[in-house]
């Protein structure tokens, strides 16, 4: 009885460690695509084809709801997926969503007509994938009116913190924010719009200052699959809970069990 969360690699941990804590008796199979990682880079019909695959073996294991713990995924591939038909029984969902509709003080599922909103600037760092499919400006638009949105596409971030190399993550993050002000020098909010960034949450607020509020994902998305479990029970699905990695598993669960401070063993996909 798992849900499927799916990631390039670790940066849905903090996607599932809140949903963890948010659902403490739901069981959750994670997928890290950790050999093919990082996404960000590639072009969108071998983001498409990955994903696919990935969700296609958490479906074949069991899962009846797949997360796309990754925004880069979501971008690239939730809406072709969702239109091209999903098996009999099965869903796929993606994380922009729960989190726009924050930014936008809209409940959950609210279709009504775009609006004005409070927020009027707001920065969106995100992988080099997700920036320029313009996924979140289009889900934005569906929603709010009048909201100026600069997008700061931040290669090498995810490279870093896959490598552990935090030093270098920190140096990349502080540049991007430097950037991103050069284009925006008040934003209001920021947008980590990548799921391995709230590894980096700590950095990206010094950098912007205390007056910006940084809208991650993990609560968001967590929250709205409570609500979700809650309207569709029967969606826990058969498999069993538990990690996965195409990549190296005893490298993967060092790496994510310095990340959620707990010990995580991966076993090889
Ligand atoms: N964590 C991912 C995201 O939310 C993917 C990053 C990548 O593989 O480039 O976009």
């Amino acid at each position: 009885m798992a849900v499927g969360i799916f990631d390039s690699g670790l940066g849905g941990l903090t996607v599932l460690d809140a949903a963890q804590k948010r659902l403490p008796d739901v069981d959750f199979l994670y997928f890290a695509d950790s050999a093919h990682a990082p996404y960000g880079v590639r072009d969108s019909e071998n983001i498409y084809e990955l994903t696919r695959g990935a969700v296609n073996d958490l479906w074949n294991r069991g899962c009846d709801l797949v997360i796309l713990a990754c925004n880069t995924a979501s971008a690239a591939a939730l809406r072709r997926m969702q239109e091209e038909g999903v098996p009999e029984g099965k869903r796929v969902l993606g994380v922009f969503v729960p989190l726009i509709e924050a930014l936008t003080e809209r409940q959950w599922g609210d279709n009504s007509p775009p609006r004005e909103v409070a927020v009027k600037h707001v920065a969106l760092f995100a992988t080099p994938a997700t920036v320029s499919s313009r996924a979140f400006q289009r889900e934005l638009a569906f929603r709010a009116i009048g909201v100026d949105v600069e997008a700061q596409s931040c290669g090498g971030v995810v490279d870093a913190i896959e490598d552990g190399d935090m030093i270098l993550a920190e140096a990349l993050v502080r540049s991007h924010v430097d950037a991103l002000k050069r284009k925006m020098p008040e934003p209001q909010a920021a947008i980590l719009g990548c799921t391995h960034y709230p590894l980096m949450a700590e950095t990206f607020q010094q950098a912007l200052g205390p007056d910006v509020q940084v809208f991650s994902q993990g609560d968001l998305v967590a929250e709205s699959l409570a609500d979700y479990l809650q309207r569709h029970p029967n969606m826990n699905g058969e498999a069993r809970g538990g990690f996965l990695t195409t990549g190296k598993p005893r490298f993967v669960s060092d790496r994510a069990t310095q990340f959620l401070r707990r010990q995580i063993t991966f076993e090889a996909a």
